[in-house]
């Protein structure tokens, strides 16, 4: 399965930059361990982290104006050569104005650090909107900033059954798949199979849509990780710091070698996050996602 998995994979690619590895990014929080909010120089001493322990010099942020975060990580980005993919949470009107506030008054000073624009985080998953009516708001964005790259992310399994028709449709500029095998309750074993066929149907059913691979959107795999040591387990799924290893370097890895675009959800631990607790009362520990810790020391190597 995990050979016919990578081999779809590469068949959903474009054959001729196949050889090519995919860029490699990281999830950022705004928020220093003690849930205050952080500023350019936290930012700054989160990259020179992220750079010296995997190269990566880009990383993804979800609402553009929690903590100020557009106005403190672009001077920050600025400084140490990194590049942002900048959110805005449109789950209600007022976030969606704070956020589209905050990248049309930073944005513009710092277009070269902007990579792109995610208008939504698995939004249409959690039912706050048809793809229409989240459309209407990703062109809302890109009309205010025509010139930077604009799209949403959402579930691979809520892209694959076709309720983000209408944004692929329209042409958008970026489609982020999010493929955690974690919350799929994959054995550590079984993850990268799991993960590679989700992305495989995610990736196909867009360019289906997209009428082939020149007309889709640019492709990413929007988040995927697995908690270490201190995280709950997950059906099969266990958390651990061993099996974070071996799903970063065999599965995440690998992505990158096939050329996936792709964020690790997370760079560092947020031990100030609360218990989340699902529809079911299953209770889980968020707090452990991280490739780093809190106090940003590497839990195993992130070079890939
Ligand atoms: C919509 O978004 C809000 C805020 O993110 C959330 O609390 C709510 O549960 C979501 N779902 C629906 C169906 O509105
Ligand atoms: C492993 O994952 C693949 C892909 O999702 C699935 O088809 C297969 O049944 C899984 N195998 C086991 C042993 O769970």
């Amino acid at each position: 399965m995990y050979l016919t998995a990578i081999v779809s994979l590469a068949i959903a690619l474009a054959p001729a930059v196949v050889s090519a590895k995919g860029k490699v990014g990281f999830a950022l929080g705004t928020k220093m361990p003690n849930g205050e909010c952080k500023f350019q120089p936290d930012y700054e001493a989160d990259f020179d982290t992220i750079l010296a322990a995997s190269g990566s010099k880009l990383v993804r942020g979800y609402a553009a104006s929690d903590c100020d975060a557009a106005k403190w990580i672009l001077p920050a980005a600025k400084k140490k050569g990194f590049q942002v993919m900048l959110g805005v949470w449109p789950d209600t009107p007022e976030s969606f104005a704070l956020d589209k506030k905050a990248l049309t008054t930073y944005v513009p000073q710092y277009k070269e650090q902007v990579y792109g624009i995610t208008v939504g985080s698995e939004s249409l998953y959690r039912g706050n909107f048809t793809d229409l009516e989240l459309l209407d708001k990703i062109q809302d964005i890109k009309q205010a900033l025509p010139y930077a790259k604009v799209g949403t992310a959402d579930s691979w399994n809520v892209i694959r059954d076709g309720k983000a028709d209408a944004i692929i449709r329209a042409g958008v500029d970026l489609m982020l798949v999010n493929a955690f095998a974690f919350w799929q309750g994959a054995t550590i074993e079984n993850a990268t199979a799991v993960y590679f066929d989700d992305l495989m149907q995610a990736f196909g059913h867009i360019q289906t849509v997209a009428g082939g691979v020149d007309s889709a959107p640019e492709l990413w795999n929007g988040e995927t990780g697995w908690p270490t040591t201190g995280g709950t387990n997950f059906k099969a799924a266990e958390a651990g710091t061993e099996n974070a290893k071996h799903f970063y370097q065999k599965g995440f890895c690998a992505a990158i070698d096939w050329n996936v675009n792709s964020f690790y959800f997370e760079a560092f631990d947020e031990p100030w996050k609360p218990l989340s607790v699902g529809d079911d009362g299953f209770s889980a520990d968020e707090t452990h996602w991280g490739a780093m810790t809190a106090d940003r020391n590497s839990k195993f190597s992130l070079k890939c």
